[in-house]
C-alpha cells in the first residue's frame, strides 16, 4: 500500500521545509513536491508538522524491581509510547550473576515480541565481568546486535558494580564496538547515609533524595568519566539529574572524551519539593537519582540547547501507586523506584522546550529522535526522516492544548507525575513502518507488530539495504 502525506512541514534535526512523503512498502521511498500515484491513500497534514519517530533510549518495562514489578509492560507501555510519538524504545535486560546472558536476553524477547505495537530493542546489563562472560559478548553483539552495555554505581548489594567492573566493561566496549551505560551515583556512601537516616527513624519519602545528594552522582559522573579516558572507551550517562553531573560531563568532553548524557522529562519540570508533599504522595516521585532543588531545571535546559546533554529517555519505569509505591509506607527504601513518563517524554520536550522558547524546533527533533538513533547504531534506518528510512513518522498538531491526567493517559499506573501539567502540541497520527499505530488519536495498530531492532556499533552506521536485510532476518 501506498501513502502520500500531503502538505506538512517536515521536520528533521538539521531541516524544516513544507514537503509530501512518499511511503511504499513500510520505507520512506520519496520526499518532495505534489506526488501522485494510483491507488495512494492521501493523508492531509495541512498545518501539522510532520517529525521521524520518538526513540526512547532508556525503558523499564515489565521489570522486577524494589520487591515488584514495573507495571507497564511491553503493552501498555509502547501503546502508551505511541500516542506519545514514540516508534522505536531501547529497553534494559537485566542479567543474573553466574548466568548465561542469554538466558535473560530470551526472556526480554519474551515479554516483548507478541506485545510490543512499535519497534524495540534491548541494552545489556553488566553484573560482573570475568572471562566467561566476555566470552558470550561478541555473540549478543553479532546475534542479538546488542551493542550498548549497562553497568550499575548504585544500588548496593541489588545490581550495584564496583569500578573493577565498570574498567573491563570499557575496556571491552571499546575492543567490541559497543557503548557502556552508567547509572552514576555512587552506591556505597549513599547505603551509609540510608542507614544512618533510618537509625534516625528518618522514614519518609523526602529522606530518599536526601541520602541521595547531588555530590554523589557528580563523583560517580566524574569517576565514570575518568575511567572512560583512560580506557579510551566510551560512555553515555542515563538519566542526568544535577549541575553537578552536568559539569563532569561537560569537563570530560571539553577534553575529548566521547562522554554522552541523557537527562529526563522529569528533572526538567518537577522539582525535590514534590517528594514533600503530604499524606504520602511524594513517594508518586522516587527516582534515582533523586528530583533535585528546582534551579537544576535551568542547568538541564541550557544544557540541552548547548548539546552538553544530547538525549532525553523517560526512564519509563511505572509502579501503581496502591498496592506497589506504598510499600514504602513506613520505609523510604522500600518505595519501588521510578515513574510513568514514556507516553509524555515527546509532548513535555515540545512543549517546554520548543513552545517556551528553550529550544530549537530543529534541536527537538535531535534530542527526542535522531540522536539516539546515531548513538545507539539505529541510524539512518530511524531516526529521520529521508528515503530509504523506515517510515517512522508523527503527525503533530501544535496548536492543540490539553491537560495531562492518569484519567486520560493510556500508561497502565494508577497516577501521573505530571497530573495537571497543560501541554501545547500533541500528536495527531503515528505510523510505524508505513503502518498506523495512532490514528487521529485513536489506537489502531496490533499487539506483536513492533519488531525486535538489531543494532549497528557504536559509531558504525547500517547501510540502509543492511537494515532491510537485518528487520528482513528479524521477521523470520
Ligand atoms: O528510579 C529509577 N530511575 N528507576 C528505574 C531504574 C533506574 O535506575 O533507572
Ligand atoms: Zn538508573
Ligand atoms: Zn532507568
Amino acid at each position: 500500500m501506498i501513502k502520500i502525506i500531503k502538505d506538512g512541514i517536515i521536520v528533521t534535526a538539521t531541516d524544516t521545509y513544507s514537503g509530501d512523503i512518499l511511503i511504499k512498502d513500510g520505507v520512506i521511498s520519496a520526499v518532495g513536491k505534489d506526488f501522485e500515484a494510483e491507488n495512494a491513500e492521501i493523508i492531509d497534514a495541512k498545518g501539522k508538522y510532520i517529525f521521524p519517530g520518538g526513540i526512547d533510549p532508556h525503558t523499564h518495562l515489565e521489570m522486577p524491581f524494589g520487591g515488584t514489578v514495573s507495571k507497564d509492560d511491553f503493552e501498555t507501555g509502547t501503546i502508551a509510547a505511541a500516542f506519545g510519538g514514540t516508534t522505536t524504545l531501547i529497553d534494559f535486560c537485566l542479567t543474573n550473576k553466574g548466568e548465561p546472558l542469554q538466558n535473560a536476553i530470551d526472556t526480554w524477547h519474551a515479554k516483548s515480541k507478541d506485545k510490543a505495537v512499535i519497534d524495540y530493542s534491548f541494552h545489556l546489563m553488566i553484573g560482573e565481568i570475568n572471562q566467561e562472560v566476555l566470552l558470550q559478548l561478541p555473540k549478543v553483539i553479532e546475534k542479538e546486535g546488542i551493542t550498548s552495555f549497562k553497568v550499575f554505581m548504585a544500588y548496593k548489594n541489588v545490581f550495584q558494580a564496583d569500578d573493577e567492573t565498570l574498567f573491563r566493561t570499557l575496556v571491552a566496549a571499546k575492543e567490541l564496538g559497543a557503548l557502556v551505560m552508567v547509572h552514576a551515583e555512587n552506591g556505597d556512601v549513599i547505603e551509609y547515609l540510608t542507614e544512618k537516616a533510618l537509625k534516625e527513624g528518618n522514614t519518609e519519602p523526602i529522606y530518599h533524595a536526601k541520602t541521595r545528594p547531588p555530590e554523589l552522582e557528580g563523583e560517580a559522573t566524574g569517576r565514570a568519566a575518568k575511567l572512560t579516558g583512560l580506557a579510551d572507551s566510551q560512555l553515555y550517562v542515563v538519566h542526568v539529574s544535577c549541575a553537578e553531573a552536568v559539569e563532569q560531563i561537560a569537563e570530560a568532553r571539553s577534553k575529548g572524551l566521547n562522554v554522552w548524557g541523557e537527562t529526563c522529562p522529569q528533572y526538567l519540570v518537577l522539582d525535590q519539593s514534590y517528594l514533600e508533599r503530604p499524606n504520602f504522595e511524594g513517594a508518586k516521585y522516587v527516582w534515582s537519582p533523586p528530583l533535585r532543588e528546582k534551579w537544576n531545571q535551568d542547568v538541564l535546559w541550557n544544557a540541552l540547547k548547548s548539546g552538553q546533554l544530547q538525549t532525553l529517555g523517560s526512564d519509563q519505569c511505572s509502579f501503581d501507586f496502591n498496592g506497589q509505591k506504598d510499600l514504602g509506607r513506613n520505609d523510604f527504601t522500600k518505595i519501588p523506584n521510578g515513574g510513568p513518563i514514556i507516553e509524555d517524554r515527546v509532548s513535555i520536550l515540545f512543549s517546554e522546550g520548543v513552545d517556551k522558547g528553550r529550544i530549537t524546533l530543529n534541536q527537538f527533533v535531535d534530542i527526542m529522535s535522531t540522536r539516539s538513533a546515531k548513538l545507539f547504531g539505529l541510524y539512518p534506518q530511524k531516526g529521520t526522516i529521508a528515503v530509504g528510512s523506515d517510515a517512522d513518522l508523527v503527525i503533530f498538531d501544535p496548536k492543540t492544548e490539553r491537560v495531562i491526567s492518569e484519567q486520560t493517559h493510556h500508561m497502565a499506573a494508577d497516577y501521573n507525575p505530571f497530573e495537571g501539567m497543560k501541554i501545547k502540541g500533541e500528536p495527531v497520527s503515528v505510523l510505524s513502518r508505513g503502518e498506523y499505530v495512532i490514528k487521529d488519536k485513536q489506537f489502531v495498530g496490533k499487539l506483536g507488530n513492533g519488531k525486535y531492532i538489531k543494532r549497528a556499533k557504536y559509531g558504525k552506521q547500517l547501510s540502509i539495504e543492511e537494515s532491510v536485510e537485518a528487520l528482513q532476518a528479524s521477521k523470520s
